[in-house]
């Protein structure tokens, strides 16, 4: 059963787009990940100022070894003070939180 682990990231609207270019330079570590299945960056268009980093996994152990690993060290090079191990630079980020999920259902287009 695949999991979605969601990173939620409070974003104060003079940082979104310092947000949105980290993640256009994203290192795309993750695309090589064992057991990774989707990634989306959401930014939110009304109701929330959260931006949601969506991810979905083949098992929890996946993902555990993921964020565990160097892939996701590397992959948060630019993120900074949340990380603990910046460049200077200093989160575009105010505040995150980690959500998880099992898929229980899903679909997709009819080919
Ligand atoms: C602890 C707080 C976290 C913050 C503030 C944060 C923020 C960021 C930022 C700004 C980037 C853009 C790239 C960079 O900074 O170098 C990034 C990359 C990414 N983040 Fe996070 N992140 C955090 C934790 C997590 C967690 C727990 C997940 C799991 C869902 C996650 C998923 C991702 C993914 C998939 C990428 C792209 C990595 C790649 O391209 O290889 N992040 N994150």
């Amino acid at each position: 059963m695949s999991v979605v682990k969601i990173n939620v990231l409070t974003v104060p609207a003079d940082m979104r787009e310092e947000l949105e270019r980290r993640f256009s330079n994203r290192a795309g570590m993750v695309e090589s990940a064992d057991g990774f299945e989707w990634f989306e960056l959401l930014r939110p268009v009304e109701g929330t100022d959260q931006y949601l980093v969506y991810t979905r996994w083949r098992s929890e152990d996946d993902f555990q070894t993921w964020q565990q690993g160097q892939a996701f060290q590397r992959g948060h090079a630019q993120a900074g003070a949340a990380q603990g191990h910046g460049h200077g630079q200093g989160p575009a980020a105010s505040g995150s939180q980690i959500w998880s999920f099992e898929v229980v259902q899903s679909a997709s287009p009819k080919s």
